[in-house]
């Protein structure tokens, strides 16, 4: 069978020291079975590539797709291995499985994983509400972890950049207000679009008519604001997922948020143009010290020589770049601010936050389900009723 999948779409790789977990230092070297759910996917891959980078301690690797893929290989690294179908019989012995396989596959196969004793991190939509799954970004909320069910949820990509940079002024001024528009690329639809983008510039450049299957207009030379189905509302499921999703992770159930999502022609990377409205006034100066010192955010703001964060250089690199940061002029008393979120939707975005919950897992021993270890279950503080997600129209 041949491999699948051309190499990863990185200008760089992140460095192997680029560890942001906060977790623990590293005292227990014993190894771990890890499964991979949707090995043969962009995240999937990066996946396979950042256990690798980061040395997570993996005593056996299951990589697994559907049935299409089983017997097939993919390479990594220059490493090739097999993949095998996901069915439940393949996570008996796992200690934890990494899911990105999409929500249905999620929604069908993870209680049959933790029915088998694997502890499920899921990259897709299918818990992430769940008010008994945590939802979890690695600077931000860590020690939601330890009342795990046996299922942790990893935030959809636009909110895991934002979270940490408003976790830090939650804790320093207060948060009144958020207001965020995404620029979203391809690679967070996953490989089907990355290709569609790429066979669109090549038709363009023939002077072909573009073809576009995977989303509803051409995404080549344009922007598309519909991510995600339509709900009724209004918004799509992709801003409704920033809004709630925050509010879960920063433990702000209430919180006035709103967001309008956009794909843009990039492959790798998500930029944000955020407004916050503060209970306390902030200057920029101090705003950009607050950024700073969250681990895994970088600070690019040099507006004279041209120094801002960028999809192209954010891409490949866990950090989350914050830049273009001012005062908000619209807000009154200091109390607005305006700034820049860019970072790589498939690393820190997607696998890397994954593996990042894995290693706190492991270094506090909560890789067992808090039922199993007598921990207290996880409950998350409930969004008001008027705010909870309506039902998708599509
Ligand atoms: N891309 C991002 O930036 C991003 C960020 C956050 C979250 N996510 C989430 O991550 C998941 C995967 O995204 P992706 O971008 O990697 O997509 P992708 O490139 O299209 O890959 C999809 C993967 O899912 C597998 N799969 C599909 N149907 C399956 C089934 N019935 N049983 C087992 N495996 C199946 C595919 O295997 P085959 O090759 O065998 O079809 C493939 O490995 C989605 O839930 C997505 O929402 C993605």
């Amino acid at each position: 069978m041949p491999a699948v999948g051309g190499p990863l779409v990185y200008s760089g790789r992140a460095r192997p020291c680029d560890r942001t977990s906060g977790a623990a230092p590293d005292m227990n070297r014993h190894t771990l079975t890890v499964a991979v759910v949707g090995a043969t996917g962009v995240v999937g891959r990066t996946m396979i590539q950042i256990l690798n980078e980061r040395e997570f301690p993996v005593g056996g690797l299951r990589l697994l797709a559907s049935g299409r893929s089983a017997g097939r290989t993919v390479s990594i690294d220059g490493r090739t291995l097999e993949i095998g179908e996901a069915v439940p019989d393949a996570f008996e012995g796992v200690d934890i499985a990494l899911f990105s396989a999409g929500a249905d596959v999620s929604m069908e196969l993870a209680p049959a994983a933790v029915a088998r004793g694997a502890t499920v991190i899921d990259n897709s939509s299918a818990w992430r509400m769940d008010p008994t799954v945590p939802l979890v970004v690695s600077q931000v909320n860590a020690n939601d972890l330890e009342g795990h069910p046996g299922i942790i949820a990893n935030p959809n990509c636009s909110t895991m950049q934002l979270a940490p940079v408003l976790m830090a002024l939650r804790d320093a001024v207060g948060l009144e207000r958020v207001v965020v528009d995404t620029y979203q690329s391809v690679s967070g639809t996953g490989a089907d679009a990355i290709a569609e983008l790429e066979g669109q510039i090549r038709a363009h450049a023939a002077g072909q008519a573009p073809v576009a299957n995977v989303y509803p207009h051409p995404i080549a030379f344009n922007a598309l604001p519909e991510i995600d189905v339509f709900l009724p509302n209004g918004y799509t499921k992709e801003e409704w997922k920033v809004v709630t999703e925050n509010r879960k992770i920063l433990h702000l159930p209430d919180l006035r948020i709103s967001c309008t999502a956009v794909r843009i022609p990039v492959f790798v990377s998500h930029s944000e143009a955020v407004h916050v409205e503060t209970r306390e006034p902030i200057t920029p100066e101090r705003a950009r010290e607050l950024f700073a010192a969250v681990p895994g955010v970088v600070v690019q703001d040099d507006p004279a020589a041209h120094g801002y964060p960028l999809a192209t250089e954010a891409a490949g690199r866990d950090e989350i770049f914050v830049g273009r940061v001012r005062r908000d002029v619209s807000i009154a008393d200091d109390r607005g601010l305006a700034f820049w979120v860019v970072s790589d939707n498939l690393r820190k975005g997607a696998a890397t936050n994954a593996i990042e919950l894995a290693e706190v897992l492991r270094e506090r021993g909560w890789v067992a389900s808090a039922a199993a270890r007598g921990a207290r279950p996880f409950a998350a503080f409930q969004a008001a009723a008027a705010t909870e997600a309506p039902e998708a129209t599509a």
